[in-house]
């Protein structure tokens, strides 16, 4: 996270750097997500067909100064955690942390124990560095579909902008993981529109359709389209919105993500 000022660096220059610093599969996806803004379709099936992979090379130095660089995007996740620390929540996981902006500023507010879940390593070793080593917040690699956690391990479960980047059947899984592993609130700020990258799911009307309480759900106030935003909280602590939570087999598909090498590390 160095002070140059790269938008002053000329695009044959970044391109280089780019190369030199994380090879050649980065370059590609760089130049590939700079260049095909007006065919989203390839652009999908080019860059995002496997998601995970496309988070791993998204993730970094540029991604994080991106994201960093829009005051708005600050004031956003400041909001979520305000509405988020009114439930008092005592205990939290967000699964699809990023580098951890959301965690970051629930720990400004809350001093309870609290998790992030990301598939991406790049993005986690950003987060490790943004959180500091003295958050007290854990960080494991894993995927949402398969959380490593037993049935009602946390108070609250948040997703911030991750199951919409899912295509419909990760998604469903996503959601049902969120539900298996609170105890009482899920919590989503997931947009609904589309784009190569987005699949614009209506997590509100997800739960609505499932006769899950939702005690709160609109729009995020500033959002550029009110339309497409949505930040909703259902409650999950009764046994009438527990009975709605889809089975899937687990433990079994957990451990072969282990074996495999997919969930190949934990970051305390
Ligand atoms: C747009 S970023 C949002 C990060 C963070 N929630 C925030 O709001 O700042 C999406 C993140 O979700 C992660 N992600 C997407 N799908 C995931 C999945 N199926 N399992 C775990 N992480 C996932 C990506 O790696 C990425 O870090």
């Amino acid at each position: 996270m160095d002070s140059i000022d790269r938008s002053r660096i000329a695009l044959p220059a970044r391109a280089w750097m780019a190369l030199r610093t994380r090879g050649a599969g980065y370059a590609w996806h760089k130049t590939l997500r700079r260049t095909l803004g007006r065919w989203p379709a390839w652009k999908r099936r080019l860059l995002y067909d496997d998601p995970r992979r496309y988070w791993t090379l998204r993730g970094g130095d540029d991604y994080f100064r991106e994201q960093e660089g829009q005051p708005s995007r600050s004031r956003r996740m400041e909001w979520i955690a305000d509405r988020l620390a009114q439930y008092e929540p005592r205990s939290i996981l967000e699964v699809g942390c990023g580098y951890g902006k959301l965690l970051r500023a629930l720990r400004e507010r809350l001093d309870v124990p609290m998790v992030g879940v990301d598939f991406s390593p790049s993005q986690l070793r950003h987060a490790r560095r943004y959180l500091g080593p003295n958050a007290g917040v854990g960080l494991l690699l894993g995927r949402g579909e398969y959380l490593p956690f037993p049935d009602s391990s946390f108070d609250l479960v948040v997703t911030s902008a991750v199951i919409l980047h899912n295509p419909p059947p990760a998604a469903e899984r996503i959601r049902a993981e969120v539900l298996r592993v609170t105890g009482r609130f899920a919590a989503h700020s997931e947009e609904t529109s589309v784009s190569y990258n987005r699949y614009g799911y209506d997590t509100a009307a997800w739960y609505r359709n499932r006769g899950i309480e939702l005690v709160e759900a609109g729009p995020i106030p500033g959002d550029p389209d009110r339309d497409s935003s949505q930040f909703c909280v259902a409650v999950l602590d009764r046994p009438e919105a527990r009975a709605q939570v889809p089975e899937y087999p687990r433990a079994g598909r957990f451990l072969d993500l282990v074996e495999s090498g997919e969930l190949d590390a934990i970051f305390s």
